[in-house]
């Protein structure tokens, strides 16, 4: 049995693979054909923090592939008033087929995998967000950008940033993050990243000039400044997030042909201007409906892992 926990438990193939997949499962989809691989299966979703996306993608997702998705808010499961991650675990996982998560921290969520008798499937932590990756790759492909790209990250060092590090660093692209002084990654994802990276040929470049980062790339993309949970640090990151908005001055520096990623909700006038979220080169619907299809391909891989 597999879990979808970090891009990191994953090779290079198996994370084509799903994206393979998903390109089968959308096409199957626009055509009519919804298959249904999961034919009633239910999965269990576990919310410890908000979710537009990541909530609609999962519970259309189950019920397109023939099962059911259970929508657990923490604020009514007895998770939110202290029931421990590892007793929920062991109980909700005797009933339902797979379980996609979001919560706060990495280990949490590692520990309700540890004690899970079904696939576990992070729908983001503090510390990454892979299912959102899955879909961002799947996005450049279409877009004619995974053949060898070059993408530039702007903005906070966050779980988005270090997803895509270690994408890149499992997929071998080159990628570089400019952040602003004392918001860069987490220095061990960065460590991974670039040990990763010694094998797969990725190039990581970390550093702090926006300008440089996007300076000929196939690809910008960015986050918001404040992450679920850092909202009291509103007022200071917005001071220390000067320069680092994504706009059309900057984008002019990409490729002409380059595309804008956002894996949304997306705050217009601090991380991306109006003109660069609203322009041609954005495709954040596109990514937007992505999660879709690539979390499809995630649950209908996984369950083929055990069978
Ligand atoms: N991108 C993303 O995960 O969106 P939600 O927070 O709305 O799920
Ligand atoms: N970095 C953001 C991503 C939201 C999908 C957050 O964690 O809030």
């Amino acid at each position: 049995m597999r879990h979808f926990l970090t891009l990191k438990d994953f090779s290079k193939e198996e994370l084509l693979e799903i994206i393979d997949l998903a390109v089968t499962i959308k096409k199957q989809t626009k055509n009519g054909d919804k298959v249904p691989y999961l034919h009633m299966q239910t999965l269990g979703m576990i919310f410890e923090k908000s979710s537009t996306r990541t909530r609609v993608s999962f519970e259309v997702g189950i019920h397109e592939l023939g099962g059911s998705g259970l929508f657990l808010s923490s604020k009514d499961i007895q998770l939110g008033r202290g029931e421990p991650m590892k007793d929920t675990a062991r109980v909700i996982t005797r009933m339902v087929d797979m379980v996609m998560i979001r919560t706060f921290s990495q280990q949490g969520l590692e520990e309700f995998a540890k004690y899970s008798n079904v696939p576990v499937i992070n729908g983001l932590t503090d510390l990454y967000h892979p299912v959102q990756l899955m879909a961002d790759y799947l996005t450049m492909e279409e877009h004619g950008k995974a053949d060898d790209p070059v993408v530039a990250y702007v903005g906070d060092g966050n779980n988005m940033t270090h997803s895509w590090l270690l994408l890149a660093a499992k997929l071998g692209f080159e990628l570089r993050v400019a952040t602003p002084k004392g918001y860069e990654p987490d220095a061990a994802v960065v460590a991974d990243a670039m040990a990763l990276a010694k094998q797969s040929g990725a190039k990581i470049i970390l550093g702090n000039d926006p300008k440089a980062a996007v300076e000929g790339a196939d690809v910008v993309t960015t986050d918001t400044w404040i992450s679920m949970g850092q909202e009291d640090e509103k007022e200071k990151r917005i001071k220390d997030f000067a320069g680092y908005m994504v706009d059309s001055d900057l984008m002019k520096l990409a490729k002409e042909d380059a595309i804008f990623l956002h894996c949304l909700p997306a705050y217009r006038g601090y991380e991306v201007s109006e003109e660069v979220f609203e322009g041609e080169q954005s495709v954040v619907f596109d990514e937007a409906e992505n999660r879709l299809h690539a979390q499809k391909a995630v649950m209908v891989w996984l369950d083929k892992q055990r069978s």
